[in-house]
């Protein structure tokens, strides 16, 4: 999604703002752009493509200067066109905007600038707010006050940056619900929508909030709350953006190295946590609600794209072991309805980057509720993260790749520790929390074995794929399906096993292979079933087993041999067999693996 950065300060604007824009590559952008206040006024540079075509044409253009504001663009309006990169300025080029999020009122702003005789260049909403500025600034011929009464008639979200030839010392920053934090350096301060992008810069950080303003010179910065325009005081934290895990480390891509990442992950999440000795789930994060969490008889999880399907898992988990009736929403969907709440209900949210829209959405819509709201996040201090009341931190480290993977591992324990926590007296305490331990040496005894590029290199040829699975292995074919989708661009549909004959049966023939996750589950026969449905139509079954002599096994072209792991884990091998199987086929297909074509990394509109 769209990337932010801008600084101001002793050192020239343009490196920097090329270096940040850099590290947010890898959120999913289709243009860029900057522009630098220099001594004969404002350089503006764009263009469609990497980061690195318009570091070709900055090293051209030269532009000097030590205030600059910087873009990565994911098209909402407009197409993707240089006019359409940020930053956009008004019709007189007096004000510079870089934007993130969507203008919701756009059109009626754009309408009122239009009858007033603005000129616009781009299709886009952001262009209103750089045009807005300098109606206003007409009006009240003062800087501040021209952007104090532009943010109060903007409705939707932003993480703004903005420049202008009547300040041209000064650097602006605004927030509402897109991330927007200051870094501040050694007689040098920075903007970014993503820390990521001052890792190599700065430490000292604010996290912005919502409706405040930031006002920054090279003396100094002023936080003011945009309602009250009363000064807010808060300290700089200290950030460890220590950038050991930003590097590729010899992989080819991102994605394989996070996949590889996954039993270390399983170890990281669960260090300190968990205890198989003792027989012990330590969650510092739930103990601060702990009483609270013992009148709960209903869990509500609210998540997007993977982290849904974590959530999936978390419903049978939380179901078996905690004996906690569990719903799960798609937080777009539950933002929008209208269904009662008891106070006795939990909700849990999950998310890898803390700064989905829609999720933040669905949690504000409850804010006022007082159900307990708990956080299953990966990114620490994310909105999510603050929004929350507590929470458990998924610890995947940096996750790169637009196509989630180890953080769906992460999730996953994440919610075994949970549901262990919620009641350590199930029936599967001992074994699970046994297996968890176990569990990082048997994925890489599995990673190792290397047997899945084999398979997928076959299988990269055909349009459409089905992917299958009962129980636990449901919300694993759905995230099969989906991985395949984003990153071959191959059709996939993921269904739960009974549901086959029910219409997608239709669809099977020699050219429609089957993914299927087979493994022991106590109702293999029923699986079998399903197999033998597909069989019988010349369908291809690729299938993960963890017992390669199975009945199901004997129905499948091709098999991948996962570890034998109690069933309410199986998640994190099936899971990792489907990251690997999709891997392997797009890279089969050279797709641009880390950048699928229109998917970003963090979703920070609706
Ligand atoms: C985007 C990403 C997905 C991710 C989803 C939810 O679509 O491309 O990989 O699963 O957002 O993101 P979150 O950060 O909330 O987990």
């Amino acid at each position: 999604m769209c990337g932010i950065v801008a600084s101001l300060g002793s050192r020239p604007a343009s490196p920097f703002i090329i270096q940040g824009l850099k590290a947010l590559e890898y959120r999913g952008y289709d243009s860029a752009g900057l522009a630098v206040m220099g001594a004969k006024g404002v350089k503006c540079i764009k263009a469609v493509g990497q980061v690195s075509r318009l570091e070709r044409k900055v090293k051209f253009k030269r532009p000097a200067g030590k205030l600059g504001i910087g873009h990565t663009r994911w098209a909402t309006h407009g197409r993707v066109l240089v006019k359409n990169a940020h930053p956009h300025c008004d019709d007189k080029g007096q004000f510079f905007v870089v934007h993130n999020g969507i203008i919701e009122n756009f059109a009626i702003l754009k309408e009122f600038l239009i009858k007033k005789g603005h000129k616009f260049s781009s299709d886009t909403d952001s262009e209103v707010v750089a045009q807005l500025l300098a109606y206003n600034f007409k009006q009240v011929g003062d800087v501040r006050q021209a952007i104090f009464l532009t943010l109060r008639s903007l409705k939707g979200a932003y993480a703004l940056a903005i420049i202008s030839e009547k300040e041209p010392g000064k650097l602006w920053g605004a927030k509402l619900s897109g991330p927007l934090v200051l870094g501040i350096g050694e007689q040098q301060f920075y903007l970014a929508s993503d820390p990521m992008a001052l890792a190599n810069f700065s430490r000292r950080m604010i996290v912005l909030e919502d409706n405040e303003v930031v006002e920054i010179t090279t003396e100094g910065y002023t936080i003011s709350n945009l309602e009250s325009e009363k000064t807010v005081k808060r300290p700089a934290a200290l950030v460890d953006l220590a950038d050991k895990e930003a590097g590729l480390g010899g992989y080819s891509d991102y994605m394989s190295k996070e996949i590889a990442e996954s039993p270390r992950v399983v170890e990281d999440v669960t260090r300190g946590r968990l205890n198989s000795e003792t027989g012990i789930v330590k969650l510092g994060g739930l103990d601060t609600v702990a009483s609270q969490l013992e009148h709960i008889d209903r869990i509500l999880i609210i998540a997007c794209g993977t982290s849904y399907f974590a959530g999936m898992v978390g419903e049978y988990l939380f179901e078996e072991i905690s004996q906690i009736p569990v719903e799960v929403q798609l937080a777009s969907e539950f933002r929008y309805r209208n269904e009662p709440l008891s106070r006795s209900t939990a909700v849990i949210v999950i998310s890898q980057s803390g700064e989905t829209a829609d999720t933040i959405a669905a949690l504000q819509k409850i804010s006022d509720s007082g159900i307990l709201k708990l956080g299953v996040v990966n990114v620490v201090g994310s909105t999510l993260s603050r929004l929350t009341d507590a929470g458990v931190y998924c610890q995947a480290g940096l996750e790169k790749s637009v196509a989630s993977t180890k953080s769906f591992i992460a999730q996953v324990t994440v919610l075994v520790m949970m549901a262990l926590y919620l009641n350590n007296h199930s029936p599967l305490y001992n074994e699970l929390l046994r297996g968890l331990t176990d569990l990082p040496e048997q994925m890489r005894g599995f990673l190792k074995s290397n047997s899945v590029a084999k398979i997928a290199k076959k299988y990269a040829k055909y349009n459409n794929f089905l992917f299958l699975g009962r129980r636990y292995a449901y919300p694993v074919a759905l995230e099969g399906a989906l991985k395949l989708k984003e990153i071959s661009y191959i059709h996939a549909e993921g269904l739960a096993g009974g549901e086959i004959k029910h219409g997608s049966l239709a669809l099977v023939d020699k050219n429609c292979p089957c993914f299927a996750t087979a493994l022991s589950n106590g109702i293999d026969d029923k699986t079998v079933n399903s197999l033998a449905e597909i069989k019988a139509r010349k369908g291809k079954i690729v299938a993960v087993v963890d017992d390669p002599k199975s009945e199901a096994a004997k129905l499948t072209d091709d098999l991948i041999v996962v570890p034998k792991v109690p069933e309410a884990l199986q998640p994190l091998v099936a899971g990792l067999a489907c990251h690997l199987f999709a891997y392997h086929v797009a890279k089969t297909l050279k797709r641009p693996i880390d950048k699928p074509r229109n998917l970003a990394k963090s979703v920070t509109v609706e």
